[in-house]
């Protein structure tokens, strides 16, 4: 396993998102969305940093995938309290194609928050199939498969405290 953001970097760079998201935010309650498993660290990370009032809520999805990833996205697990009118942040781990986001972004808008932004710890732009207006992001990386800090190869790896990736 090769270290690719050591625990410091992850740190150093979570608290300086955290800062933002609370001067963006003033004071007002936040709820955070984080999407199952992947998200669950640096949702935490982002959090603990933050002095508003922060709710927690999760969902996870899956996608159908043949050969390609056709963006048809299924809800296996949703949230279990009402956001509309609530300022809502979707916090997620990282943004590939972009499919996963769009479709819940798309979703949770009907839903009528006061407003939905995204956060995520990473993003590999040059993998981006639909564009999607990423409010915060953490690092952006090469197109590389990583793991750890949440990220996992087929279930393994969600525990590392880095982001590494595998030769
Ligand atoms: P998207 O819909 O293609 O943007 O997919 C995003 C999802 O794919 C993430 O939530 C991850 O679960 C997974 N994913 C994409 N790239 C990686 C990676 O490098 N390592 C681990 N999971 C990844
Ligand atoms: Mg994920």
């Amino acid at each position: 396993m090769n270290v690719l953001i050591n625990e410091a970097k992850l740190q150093k760079r979570i608290q300086q998102m955290a800062k933002e998201i609370e001067s963006e935010y003033q004071g007002k309650q936040i709820v955070f969305l984080g999407i199952l498993k992947g998200s669950v660290p640096f949702l935490w990370e982002l959090a603990k940093n933050i002095r508003n009032d922060i709710r927690f809520e999760f969902i996870e999805v899956s996608s159908y995938e043949g050969t390609e990833s056709t963006g048809n996205i299924k809800i296996n697990k949703d949230i279990t309290h009402n956001i509309t009118g609530k300022d809502v942040i979707i916090v997620e781990d990282i943004v590939d194609t972009g499919r996963t986001l769009s479709f819940l972004k798309q979703y949770l808008l009907e839903k009528q928050p006061n407003s939905l932004k995204i956060a995520t710890l990473l993003s590999k732009p040059s993998r981006r199939v639909i564009e999607i207006g990423v409010d915060y992001i953490g690092f952006e990386i090469e197109d590389k498969f990583v793991v750890g800090f949440g990220l996992d190869y087929d279930q393994q790896y969600r525990n590392l405290p880095y982001v590494g990736y595998i030769e």
